[in-house]
C-alpha cells in the first residue's frame, strides 16, 4: 500500500486528506469522529475574537442543487463562523491536540482587520499546541459586510496586510485561505506571498443564488420571506477549484507556493486531480456533510490503490500535470480527430444526432432503422456528441495519423506541431516574423 504520509508547510499527517474549514469541524466530539474514521487532519471551523459569540439565522441556512438522480452536486449555505464561545472551542481544539497528535490540527481564524486583534489571538491559538493557522479571507456572507473575510480576501494589500502582522506574531505556520470571487485569484495569492505566507489554501465558497421560490417570489433557502446570496461549494465548484488551483501553481510568482487544494474533492479520484494540478494536500467539506465521516476511507484506499498501479510516490503526483496545462495559443492545431461511434454500444437514442445536427456541424447521419454515423467530411471533433450520448465510450475521438487526408479540410494531417502563435492567420504572427 503507498505512503500516504503528507508533511505540508512542516504539518505532518498520516494522509493528505483533512477536512475543512466548516459544520464537520465545528465541535470537538465531530472532530474526534472524523479522526477515528481515518482523516488526516482538520482546519477547525473559523474562531473569531473573544467577545459575544456570533448569532446565525434560526432558518434554514442550506440551500442546493441536484443532478436528474437527486444527487447533492452544490450545497449553498449562509452559515457564519463558529458560533460557539472562543474558550470552549480553544479548550477543545487542545483536547483533541493532546489525544491525536499524529493528526493535522489547524485553525481557521477570522478577526477584525486590525493588528491588535490579530496579535490578541495568535497566543490562544498557540497555547492549543495547533500544528497552524488558517486565515479565511474568502467567507463571502455576513462577515465580508463587517470587513472581513471575502472583503479581505477581494483586497490583496489588506491579505498581505494581516499576512504579516500574522507571521510577525506566531511561530505556527500561516495558511491564507482564499476566495474565488474574484477576477485574477494570482493576485491575492502573490499578496499572501508577499506577506511571507506559507501556503495558500483554496477555493471558498462561490457567491450564489441556487434557486428562487415561485411562490414566494423570494431566494432560497427563504427565511420568513427573504433570502440572500450565500456561499457555494460541493461538485458543482470543482471545476473553478481546480483552475484557479493551477493558475496559482503554474504562475511564475507563485509556482512554489504550497497549495491546499479545496473545492467538490469527493472521492479519491478528485483529490488526485487537485494534487496533479499542484496542490500538496485537499480539504473536503460537502462531500462529509452529505456522505459522512468515513468517505475517507474511499479516498484512502483509491488514492494508494492507484499510486500503486502508476508506481509512483504521492510527491511524485504533486504537481505532475502543472506542465502540460497550457494557454490556448500553445495547443497543437496539427492535431486532428473525429469522432467514431461504436455501433454495439449505440442504443439508438439519437441524442447525438440532435447535438450535432441542431447546434454543432451536422456531422452525423441517421438512418431510417436508426443507425448512427459520423460524418468525417464534416466532423470538426468538437466532442459535443461525446458529452452528451448517455452511454460512456459509446463515442469516442480517435486522432488520424499523420500523413492521412482530413476529409473535411482537404488538408493532409501534419507530423509536425504547429499552433495559433505561428500560424498565418494570426497578424500578431506576421508582425512577430517581420
Ligand atoms: C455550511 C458551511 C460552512 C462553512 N464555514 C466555513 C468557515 O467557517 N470557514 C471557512 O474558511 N470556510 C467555511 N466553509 C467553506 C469550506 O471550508 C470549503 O472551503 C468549501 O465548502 C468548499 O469545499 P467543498 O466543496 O468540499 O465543500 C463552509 C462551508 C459550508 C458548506
Ligand atoms: S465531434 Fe462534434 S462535429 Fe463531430 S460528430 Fe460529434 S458533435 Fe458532430
Ligand atoms: S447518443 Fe450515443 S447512444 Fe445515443 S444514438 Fe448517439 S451514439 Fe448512440
Amino acid at each position: 500500500m503507498a505512503d500516504l504520509t503528507t508533511d505540508f508547510v512542516g504539518i505532518k499527517s498520516p494522509n493528505p486528506f483533512w477536512l475543512a474549514s466548516a459544520p464537520p469541524t465545528d465541535k470537538e466530539y465531530n472532530v474526534r469522529r472524523a479522526f477515528e474514521a481515518g482523516w488526516g487532519g482538520v482546519v477547525w471551523k473559523t474562531l473569531g475574537e473573544a467577545g459575544p459569540p456570533i448569532v446565525n439565522v434560526n432558518g434554514p441556512r442550506y440551500g442546493a442543487i441536484w443532478g436528474a438522480d437527486r444527487r447533492l452536486l452544490g450545497l449553498n449555505n449562509i452559515e457564519l463562523i463558529t458560533d460557539r464561545p472562543l474558550e470552549v472551542n480553544l479548550r477543545e481544539i487542545k483536547a483533541v491536540k493532546r489525544d491525536y497528535p499524529d493528526r493535522a490540527m489547524v485553525v481557521s481564524l477570522m478577526v477584525p482587520c486590525e493588528e491588535e486583534a490579530w496579535k490578541a489571538i495568535l497566543p490562544l491559538v498557540e497555547e492549543t499546541g495547533a500544528d497552524g493557522i488558517e486565515l479565511n479571507c474568502g467567507c463571502p456572507h455576513g462577515m465580508s459586510e463587517r470587513g472581513m473575510g471575502a472583503a479581505v480576501g477581494q483586497n490583496p494589500d489588506l491579505i498581505e496586510q494581516i499576512t504579516r502582522w500574522c507571521k510577525q506574531t506566531t511561530r505556527m505556520p500561516v495558511i491564507v485561505k482564499l476566495t474565488p470571487n474574484i477576477t485574477d485569484v494570482r493576485l491575492p495569492a502573490q499578496a499572501a506571498k508577499r506577506g511571507g505566507a506559507d501556503a495558500v489554501s483554496l477555493i471558498n465558497t462561490v457567491n450564489s443564488i441556487t434557486s428562487v421560490d415561485l411562490d414566494l417570489f423570494a431566494p432560497e433557502p427563504t427565511i420568513d420571506g427573504k433570502g440572500s446570496h450565500g456561499g457555494l461549494c460541493g461538485p458543482a465548484v470543482k471545476p473553478m477549484a481546480l483552475n484557479m488551483v493551477a493558475e496559482i501553481a503554474r504562475s511564475p510568482e507563485t509556482a512554489d507556493l504550497p497549495i491546499s487544494g479545496i473545492g467538490g474533492v469527493t472521492t479519491w479520484k478528485d483529490a488526485a486531480e487537485f494534487m496533479a494540478l499542484g496542490a500538496g494536500n485537499v480539504q473536503v467539506c460537502t462531500a462529509a456533510m452529505t456522505y459522512g465521516f468515513k468517505v475517507v476511507q474511499e479516498m484512502i484506499s483509491g488514492l494508494s490503490q492507484y499510486l500503486d498501479e502508476k508506481q509512483i510516490g504521492l510527491p511524485d503526483l504533486v504537481g505532475r500535470a502543472i506542465p502540460n496545462v497550457s494557454d490556448w495559443q500553445h495547443l497543437n492545431l496539427n492535431y486532428v480527430s473525429k469522432a467514431v461511434i461504436d455501433q454495439d454500444a449505440c442504443i439508438k437514442c439519437g441524442r447525438c444526432y440532435a447535438a450535432c445536427e441542431d447546434t454543432s456541424h451536422q456531422a452525423i447521419a441517421m438512418s431510417e432503422d436508426r443507425v448512427f454515423t459520423v460524418k468525417d467530411e464534416e466532423c470538426v471533433a468538437c466532442n459535443l456528441c461525446v458529452n452528451v450520448c448517455p452511454v460512456e465510450d459509446c463515442i469516442t475521438m480517435e486522432r488520424m495519423a499523420p500523413g492521412q487526408t482530413d476529409p473535411r479540410t482537404g488538408k493532409v494531417v501534419q507530423a509536425e506541431p504547429a499552433d495559433w502563435t505561428t500560424h498565418p492567420n494570426n497578424p500578431m504572427a506576421k508582425v512577430a516574423a517581420e
